[in-house]
């Protein structure tokens, strides 16, 4: 490796490669130029450079495809992806395939030295070191998740608040989508600007409108007085426009041109005020599938899915929760409680297939620490669907639970109460100690194995 940090720019256009390598060059990094998706692969593996800045429009596969077969052959290379103003969705899509970030043209030229600069300098001292990107960004807005799904989401939170384009946030009920809405806003710049949450399937129609809008007085009957809209109401914070899917049509088309022309007319009035406010918009409903049946229009799927954050069901993350029932425990817990899940029930919680997602998680959490009695619940103090769904059969059939369920949760019980003392919890289960190792040893092993 040389001393001069490398820089690769991979663009179609001649023009703007030739002015990003001369400016790259002008802030201190040895830069050269490829045209095609092909260029840039062949010369990776001959001369693999510090950074890659990669054009969505470089001919070749897509951007997605082509990065994984640049990381393929490069582990860890930092890539900043830029795109033109138009199609921030696509290069959005790269960070969740493994970009580093993501610019649109033109470039705020101080802003992207930084991040040259930063990369090439984590690239040279930990070159071994798992690319940047791979740090999970600190959330204070009580987000938890460790699996690699909510990993991306919340790189992508801490994308998408620095920037002002609507966000589109998709998921099962009970997934989220409020609080990942909350972290968007409070991570960003303007944190300390209203968030206001409205749920456009809780209103009747001429209200929503009148909510979100404003009307001025007389405008209809009951309107007494001027009244300020919402989107007025947030400056240039954020509306949180919740279940999309049920905003009337007429409202999509009004809310549309509010998007694009920024500007809000109250109803009755001819005042127009300038909208400045974030639109991020949320629905458990497939928007794709309402477009096609026609009760939402396409240009406003269109306008908001320019950036959309999709968040899994919690069956398809358990590795997330041991996390959240801690989280939980926490929140729920007295301060003087010391209430802990058997190892039995914990594994029940993690293999449930949560229909409800995290919220009723967190429901049968909170209900399990109001009902159970000892420091330790178990299987049976946890709510009957989970029961009856677990791969540990507990109560069968008429409530009864198996010898082996009982045996295991009296064991668990025991070394609770001793703190752990073995020899004391074997003499008052009223086994050998050689007889409690065993089995402790029997239940570390998974099932099936
Ligand atoms: N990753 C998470 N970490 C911590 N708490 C979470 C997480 N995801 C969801 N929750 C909690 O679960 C509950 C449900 O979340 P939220 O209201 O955001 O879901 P939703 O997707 O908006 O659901 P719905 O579609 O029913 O409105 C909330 O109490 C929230 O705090
Ligand atoms: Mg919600």
């Amino acid at each position: 490796m040389s001393e001069i940090p490398q820089v690769v720019i991979a663009d179609p256009d001649a023009v703007v490669r030739e002015v990003s390598i001369g400016w790259t060059q002008s802030i201190g990094f040895d830069a050269s130029g490829c045209a095609s998706a092909e260029d840039l692969l062949a010369g990776l593996s001959r001369n693999p450079p510090d950074v890659l800045v990669l054009d969505t429009q470089l001919p070749g596969p897509p951007t997605t495809e082509l990065l994984a077969r640049v990381l393929q052959l490069q582990p860890g290379l930092p890539v900043i992806v830029t795109s033109a103003q138009g199609s921030v969705g696509a290069a959005v899509a790269t960070i969740k395939h493994g970009a580093a970030e993501y610019f649109t043209k033109p470039f705020d030229g101080e802003e992207l030295k930084v991040l040259l600069q930063t990369l090439a300098q984590r690239r040279r001292v930990g070159h071994a070191a798992r690319p940047a990107r791979a740090a999970a960004p600190p959330f204070s807005n009580g987000l938890v998740g460790v699996s690699a799904p909510m990993q991306g989401v919340f790189r992508l939170i801490s994308k998408v608040a620095r920037n002002r384009y609507p966000v589109l946030i998709l998921g099962e009920s009970g997934t989220g989508k409020e609080v990942v809405a909350r972290a968007i806003h409070y991570t960003g710049p303007e944190r300390d600007r209203p968030f206001i949450p409205v749920d456009c399937g809780a209103l009747v129609p001429s209200l929503i409108e009148s909510e979100l809008f404003g009307h001025v007085k007389g405008a209809f009957t009951g309107a007494q007085a001027n009244r300020t809209g919402l989107l007025e109401v947030a400056q240039d914070g954020t509306v949180f426009l919740d279940e999309i899917a049920e905003l009337p049509l007429d409202l999509q088309i009004k809310l549309l041109r509010a998007i694009q022309e920024r500007e809000i007319r109250p109803v009755g009035g001819s005042r127009r005020v300038r909208m400045e406010a974030r639109i991020i918009a949320a629905t458990n409903r497939d928007l794709s599938q309402a477009v096609a049946d026609g009760s939402f229009r396409k240009d406003l799927y269109f306008r908001l899915n320019v950036i959309s954050i999709k968040l899994p069901p919690l069956r398809e993350r358990p590795d997330d929760i041991p996390e959240l029932v801690e989280h939980f425990l926490g929140k729920f817990r007295s301060a003087s409680q010391r209430k802990r899940f058997s190892d039995a029930a914990l594994e029940l919680l993690r293999s449930y297939d949560w229909p409800g997602n995290v919220r009723e998680l967190e429901n049968c959490i909170e209900r399990t620490l109001a009902l159970s009695s000892g420091p330790l619940m178990n299987i049976a103090d946890l709510p009957s669907p989970l029961r009856r769904q677990g791969p540990i059969p507990p109560a069968a059939d008429h409530g009864i639970r198996p010898m082996a369920v009982v045996e295991r949760e009296a064991i668990e019980e025991a070394l609770v109460k001793t703190r752990d003392d073995k020899i004391l919890a074997a003499k008052k289960l009223g086994i050998g100690k050689t007889t409690l190792y065993r089995k402790l040893k029997e239940y570390r092993t998974p099932v099936g194995a």
